[in-house]
């Protein structure tokens, strides 16, 4: 039978990784059996044992192994999958550059492990928040490891995008193709409809509503996060983590002909976009790698929420550059 691929979970004990675990051990990656690696911070490492108990109980046929702990350089040896869910969320009274440090600690220690021990064909996708600059982060921390294998989560933001445009038009999610969210994963995220279609026509033109693309569907896709809060007491895990498998499967398995996923990646310039920062392009994936969507024509109106998005991530790639991070 197939060597399991080695895929490895930060932040086991959370939220997110009490979906997460369950749905990569059941075959959301695909038929090739998995082996669980699984990363936290010591004090939660008696937590995680009782999840894996529940791992047990399951009696998944897909999981050959689990493995747990709180060294990175253990649990991330020989992975080919980096799942970095695991990160330091904003407390009372926090700054967003005590945020940025403490994630910095975690992300550039998580990057440099890797560096060393990850196995050659290693893909990291980060979901742990301020994601895109997490990302950089650590990819300029794994200097051995190509940048093109990191990726930051915003396929969560390009699946509720999809999810509020087929309500809108009355149809199914499966009907929606080539969705678009631009920019960074934050408040600022651009998700874009103009290039969307809806039963193979134009999605601009189906629903023919531009106050409603401005005053609703973006102020909706861009702060759907806090309404969930809002409802739920909790932030969003269940389809945090059900994007993360999503997003892993599609980069490692390739996107389906007459589509496209959005990612964030690191930029080569396309679009007018800032080289060097990570930040989200609709991308097809082939191989294990992926391809920005090229050709695409920007109006004005994307224009200038793609650049302030973008302007954001410059500005966060400023503060950890001042903090020593990179
Ligand atoms: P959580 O707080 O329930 O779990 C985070 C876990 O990470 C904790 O168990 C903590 O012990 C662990 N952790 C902290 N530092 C660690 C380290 N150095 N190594 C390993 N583990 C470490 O949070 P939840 O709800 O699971 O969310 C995780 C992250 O995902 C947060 O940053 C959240 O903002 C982000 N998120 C991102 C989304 C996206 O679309 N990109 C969507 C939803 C959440």
């Amino acid at each position: 039978s197939a060597t399991p691929l080695k895929v490895a979970v930060t932040g086991a004990a959370g939220q997110i990784g009490y979906s997460l675990l369950f749905r990569l051990a059941s075959g959301a990656l695909g038929d090739r059996p998995i082996e669980l690696r699984l990363l936290e911070i010591t004090p939660a490492l008696k937590a995680l044992e009782g999840v894996v108990m529940e791992l047990d109980d399951c009696a998944f046929p897909g999981l050959a192994a689990v493995e747990i702990g709180d060294d990175a350089e253990k649990i991330f040896d020989g992975v080919n999958l980096a799942l970095l869910v695991g990160a330091r969320p904003r407390g009372p009274g926090m700054e967003r550059s005590d945020l940025l440090s403490a994630n910095g600690a975690i992300f550039t220690a998580q990057g440099k492990a890797l560096n060393k021990v990850a196995a050659d064909d290693v893909r990291i996708g980060v979901t742990g928040n301020p994601a895109n600059t997490n990302a950089l982060i650590a990819m300029t921390n794994a200097p051995d490891i190509p940048q093109q294998r990191f990726s930051a989560l915003t396929r969560l933001d390009h699946n509720r995008a999809i999810s509020q445009l087929a309500a809108k038009t009355g149809s199914s999610v499966n009907d929606i193709k080539k969705m678009t969210i631009w920019g960074n994963h934050s408040a600022t995220q651009y998700p874009d409809v103009f290039h969307a279609e809806v039963g193979g026509k134009n999605a601009f033109d189906v629903v023919n509503d531009q106050a409603w693309v401005e005053n609703d569907f973006i102020p909706t896709v861009a702060k759907r996060g806090a309404a969930i809060i809002d409802a739920r007491g909790a932030s969003s895990a269940a389809s945090a983590a059900s994007a993360t498998c999503n997003a892993a499967r599609d980069w490692l398995n390739g996107t389906p002909e007459g589509d496209w996923v959005s990612m964030a990646v690191v930029s080569d310039g396309s679009y007018g976009t800032p080289e060097g920062i990570v930040t989200s392009f609709p991308v097809t994936t082939k191989d294990g790698g992926w391809s920005i969507v090229q050709g695409l024509e920007i109006n004005e109106f994307s224009r200038a929420r793609i650049d302030a998005s973008n302007a954001e991530l410059v500005e966060e790639r400023a503060a950890v550059t001042e903090l020593g991070l990179i």
